[in-house]
């Protein structure tokens, strides 16, 4: 099956580098507007878009995430959980605010990120831009409240660097749909071995041949690979979310 929809996002591809051509206001604000109408849990809008225009704070972004490309960006957005307005609309009327700091809100706050972080990327590409969701923020996530001037009861959860892209990325095979789409019950075929197998000659071969960043892997190296991460890069990240005011133990 195929419409202008469907090939649109089966031809996602992450975009690193980009033109020296800005977004312009209204390509923002249409972009703002795609991220509005994506869904958003209890129709509470628990998010906020920040759009990052000052080059200082890209350049301490860009320090933060080790991603400097972001600089050359068309725009940046940084996405941040936030139950900070309504706080407020709930403080005017005295209610009892506990729930705002649960757990729960938490998780609220951060699928109305995702779901607008990928609103914005498919919107960027249906108009020609390219982009990359960025998780590194999280690599210094108090340097990141403490540039933003980020309120109690928000946190940053995802930047966005978008732009007029400088390069066509190959498209990154994903996994065998056996592996990952299941009926009724969670059940890895019984084949999994060999269908993992095949997936990792896939993906090799994706890597070796790539445009860029050539590279001798496979899906199954890549997956140990990331393990070998440092744990205190981000080990922070609990306390911090604590300290913007939301109780995750509630
Ligand atoms: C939540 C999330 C965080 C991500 N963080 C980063 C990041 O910090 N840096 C980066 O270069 N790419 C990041 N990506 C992009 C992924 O690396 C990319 O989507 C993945 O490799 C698949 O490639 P594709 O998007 O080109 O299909 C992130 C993607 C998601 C969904």
């Amino acid at each position: 099956m195929s419409n202008n929809i469907l090939n649109l996002l089966n031809q996602h591809r992450s975009i690193r580098q980009f033109t020296d051509q800005p977004l312009t206001d209204e390509e923002v604000t249409t972009l703002v507007t795609a991220a509005q109408h994506a869904a958003t849990s209890t129709f509470a809008q628990q998010y906020s878009i920040i759009s990052i225009t000052d080059p200082a704070i890209k350049q301490e972004l860009g320090d933060i995430t080790g991603h400097h490309w972001l600089e050359k960006s068309g725009h940046y957005f940084m996405l941040v959980a936030d139950q900070h307005r309504n706080l407020k609309i709930a403080e005017a009327t005295h209610a009892d605010t506990t729930i705002l700091r649960s757990f729960d809100k938490f998780l609220a706050s951060t699928f109305d990120v995702a779901i607008a972080a990928e609103a914005i990327v498919t919107a960027g590409e249906s108009m020609g831009l390219g982009s990359t969701i960025m998780g590194s923020i999280l690599n210094h996530s108090q340097r990141v409240i403490t540039l933003l001037n980020l309120p109690e009861l928000t946190f940053p959860l995802l930047g966005i660097a978008i732009g007029h892209p400088a390069e066509q990325p190959g498209l990154k095979p994903r996994l065998p749909q056996p592996l990952m789409h299941f009926s009724n019950q969670y059940a890895l075929p019984d084949d999994f071995d060999s269908q993992l197998a095949s997936y990792d000659t896939t993906t090799a071969d994706y890597y070796a041949h790539r445009n860029s960043h050539l590279k001798n892997t496979t899906f199954s190296q890549h997956i140990v690979q990331e393990l070998q991460r440092d744990p205190k890069l981000r080990a922070e990240l609990l306390q911090v979310i604590k300290q913007q005011g939301f109780n995750i133990d509630l």
